[in-house]
């Protein structure tokens, strides 16, 4: 049976499609591309554009195929935009996953697998070496974030209200590429910035080195892309034969690297002298965010096996195939 996964053009998304195709699951993906890219999907893979504020269309797509479940990764995720629009970002976010959920239940599809986010969150009052665990208080500190804090809400009532099987992955920070083709083609986050500081010719930001860490730079679980996409296909394959539940699931190495570790790792990649500027504190930054991972290891026997080397390699395979 085939697996609805919304989102399954964008960077995320097109990798938990290419890791179900490997491992011989059917997918159907519904992007409205407006960040997905429909290339990064093989032809093979039935794609079919439209928002899910479009409950028309969902409705239909419904009618039509028998799904086994849901993977939810589409989604706004700039937490700069969010606060400039956070009205956009809840009407996105948040009620396109109600009406997902609408049409699930109609259509009695209990499965669902919910990309969630360690933005929920926020900045954990906790000792810098403390590891976030799920029971961590959820605080979020953006509008984005608490989308993502309100959509675990209705995943949980979902599953009360219908008996639906339901995991939110909690990813940390995502980056790396399980292919060059499938990478991720936005500045948004530190490893592309810096690329893209260095293909200017320019020396990155670091924002802050008096933190309370290693080496005074913020300290982050960075997690690569591929692992993330395995995350999924084990929770796929556990809600599936799971009892009615809703659970919550960090997803990062249980590792966390600095910003200058980071930047080391950069210049001896790509191989690249990186001397940085040190800017003032970002606004929003907690010293550290390091995911406890034990859960996912428990529930869903994961663990990601990829460390930073891997995710800067991969990365910059794929910045240097579409930024050339
Ligand atoms: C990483 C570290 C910066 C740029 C964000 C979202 C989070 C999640 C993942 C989606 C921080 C430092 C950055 C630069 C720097 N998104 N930095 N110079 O903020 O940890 O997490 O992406 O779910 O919700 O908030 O990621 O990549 O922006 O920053 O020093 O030019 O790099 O201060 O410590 P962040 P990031």
């Amino acid at each position: 049976m085939t697996w609805l996964i919304t989102g399954g053009a964008g960077y995320i998304g097109a990798h938990v499609v290419s890791q179900a195709a490997n491992s011989g699951l059917k997918t159907f993906v519904v992007d409205d591309l407006s960040t997905g890219i429909s290339t990064r999907l093989k032809s093979e893979i039935e794609l079919r554009k439209f928002s899910l504020q479009d409950t028309s269309s969902l409705q239909a797509l419904f009618q039509e195929h028998d799904f086994e479940g849901v993977v939810h990764i589409a989604a706004k995720k700039r937490v700069g935009e969010s606060v400039e629009r956070p009205d956009y970002y809840w009407q996105e976010n948040v009620v396109g996953y109600q009406n997902l959920l609408g049409v699930m239940a109609k259509h009695d599809v209990k499965n669902l697998v919910f990309s969630s986010s360690a933005a929920v969150y926020g900045e954990p009052n906790e000792s810098s070496d403390s590891l976030i665990s799920e029971s961590t208080m959820c605080s979020p500190i953006n509008p984005y974030g608490e989308t993502k804090l309100e959509c675990e809400r209705l995943s949980e009532a979902f599953s009360g209200e219908t008996g639906a099987k339901v995991i939110s992955l909690r990813y940390f920070n995502v980056a790396g590429a399980g292919r060059p083709d499938l990478g991720d083609q936005y500045i948004f986050n530190l490893i592309p910035i810096v690329f893209d500081a260095l293909d200017r010719g320019q020396q990155p930001q670091v924002f802050g080195n008096d933190y309370e860490t290693i080496d005074g730079t913020c300290v982050r679980d960075y997690v690569h892309v591929q692992d993330l996409a395995k995350a999924h296909m084990d929770a796929m394959e556990h809600v599936v034969t799971a009892q009615p539940f809703y659970l919550p699931i960090n997803i990062g190495t249980g590792y966390g690297a600095s910003v200058a570790q980071v930047l080391a790792m950069i210049s001896e990649v790509t191989g690249q002298k990186i001397d940085p500027i040190v800017a003032p504190r970002r606004q929003g930054d907690p010293a550290s965010l390091v995911a406890d991972v034990s859960r996912a290891a428990e529930i869903l026997n994961w663990n990601s096996e990829q460390g930073l080397r891997e995710i800067v390699s991969s990365a910059w395979d794929a910045w240097q195939l579409s930024h050339k």
